[in-house]
């Protein structure tokens, strides 16, 4: 078995896939075109780096494992991966993530981006604020990362609802549970709407101006999955009539957007660089995911956090 890596390991997490892997080659790709000679006859590949450039290369590639919990970028890349199984670093970041979707929502409440706007000229003015408290909340996507938020609205005194694509229990942790059809109907009665959504073809602006007009008036939006579930169009003008009170998103359609983009200066808009997963330095977070991985992978055991690419996510 060849295994190609695409990121440079520490010799630690190097001697730790070795040991999972006794028989396997481990090579590691320095440069794209590194990658690109190394995966002809590679059978498995560690990390994003280089992956898609490399891949049109590969000639006997059974599985790809990636760093991210989202594998959008790969499944909608329009590449060929017939043939490859994606795993995906799902679950290892949710604390993180639950934590920075709160700290959205709190600041949307608690009004934190106007008091740091007020404190660079120097004003010190009072108003009147909001509170989690009894609020209505709707989270879209009942993975890790929604049922981390869920469980911490509920801590705040929020009463919350979850939504999944396929429902096998219509309560879970006393939470009730919605599908893909019934949390429409739940939007009049939504004061924060949390979108922890993977972008698929099924999710791509699920939440339209049709779904934030139908929010109760002076909702609240936040959206910490991915930036295409979300029509930040329609978005900006609902946060402009007023009907959407304030919105705060970790993740945007572009990321970066144009310098000229309206939502880096709407008011009732904070935005974060996509740090909901914020930057890691060594030992990673998904090395010892990738070594238990490889480890069933040349065992051939069945691989953790598979990705459904019919369903995208
Ligand atoms: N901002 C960041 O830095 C950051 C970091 C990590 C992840 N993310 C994003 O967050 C997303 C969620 O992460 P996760 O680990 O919780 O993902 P996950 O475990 O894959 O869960 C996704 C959830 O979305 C639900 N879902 C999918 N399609 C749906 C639809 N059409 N309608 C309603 N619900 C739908 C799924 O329903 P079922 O339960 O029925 O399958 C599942 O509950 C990732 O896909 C990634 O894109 C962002």
């Amino acid at each position: 078995v060849k295994v190609l890596l695409m990121y440079q390991p520490s010799a630690q997490h190097l001697s730790a896939l070795a040991e999972a892997a006794p028989g396997a080659e481990v090579l590691v790709a320095r440069s794209e075109e590194e990658a690109k000679q190394l995966v002809v006859d590679a059978d498995a590949i560690l990390g994003n780096r280089y992956f898609l450039q490399s891949l049109p290369f590969a000639r006997q590639l059974r599985w790809m494992q990636s760093n991210s919990a989202g594998t959008d970028l790969i499944l909608r890349s329009g590449a060929d991966l017939q043939g490859i199984v994606i795993t995906c670093a799902r679950g290892l970041y949710d604390d993180e993530m639950a934590e920075h979707a709160v700290a959205l929502v709190l600041a949307l409440y608690r009004g934190l981006h106007h008091a740091r706007d007020q404190q660079h000229t120097h004003r010190w003015n009072r108003s009147a604020l909001h509170t989690v408290q009894g609020q209505r909340a709707l989270v879209l996507g009942w993975g890790g990362v929604g049922q981390g938020i869920a469980r911490r609205l509920l801590c705040l005194g929020a009463a919350v609802t979850g939504v999944r694509r396929t429902v096998r229990d219509t309560r879970e942790d006393l939470i009730p549970i919605l599908g893909p059809t019934e949390w429409q109907h739940r939007l009049p009665e939504t004061d924060l709407l949390v979108l922890a959504l993977p972008l698929t073809d099924e999710t791509y602006h699920l939440v339209g101006e049709e779904q934030l007009t139908a929010l109760a008036r002076g909702a609240r939006v936040v959206n910490v999955g991915r930036g295409g579930t979300l029509d930040e169009d329609g978005l900006l003008r609902q946060v402009h009539t007023g009907h959407v009170a304030g919105a705060a998103l970790d993740v945007l359609e572009h990321e970066p957007p144009a310098p000229d983009h309206p939502l880096w200066s709407a008011p009732n808009v904070l935005l974060t660089p996509h740090t909901g997963r914020s930057l890691e330095q060594p030992p990673y977070r998904w090395e010892p995911l990738f070594v238990e991985n490889l480890r069933r992978f040349s065992a051939g055991a069945p691989l953790l956090n598979v990705v459904d690419q019919g369903a995208g996510y």
